[in-house]
């Protein structure tokens, strides 16, 4: 959960990443308009399993550094959450507790 503004708390959704032994976390936020990046329920990746893909209009990211390397938001990046893994457990790593207010392309 995430606390807005107002104090009201939301479901907050980050995807997370294994990749070997290194484990990636972004929030599930497209950079075009700001949707949940999941075309279908908890499915996040292209059609090659390669990079994570939103499904609304299709831009697709770097697995490792979340860029956005095609579709309507190519340049931009996911936003970052940091990780880490204690005694095999993925822990998130100082968190902000207020929404961010960045406005999302139209
Ligand atoms: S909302 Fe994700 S590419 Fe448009």
């Amino acid at each position: 959960m995430i606390v807005d503004h107002d104090g009201n708390q939301r479901p907050w959704s980050i995807v997370v990443v294994r990749w070997g032994k290194t484990v990636l976390g972004y929030l599930n936020r497209c950079p075009h308009n700001g949707v949940n990046l999941d075309w279908e329920r908890n499915e996040f990746l292209d059609p090659y399993g390669v990079r994570l893909m939103c499904g609304k209009h299709g831009s697709t990211f770097e697995l490792g550094t979340g860029r956005c390397v095609e579709g309507p938001c190519k340049g931009r990046a996911l936003t970052p959450i940091a990780l880490t893994v204690l005694d095999g457990d993925i822990c998130v790593v100082g968190v902000r507790l207020v929404e961010d207010d960045t406005p999302f392309d139209e």
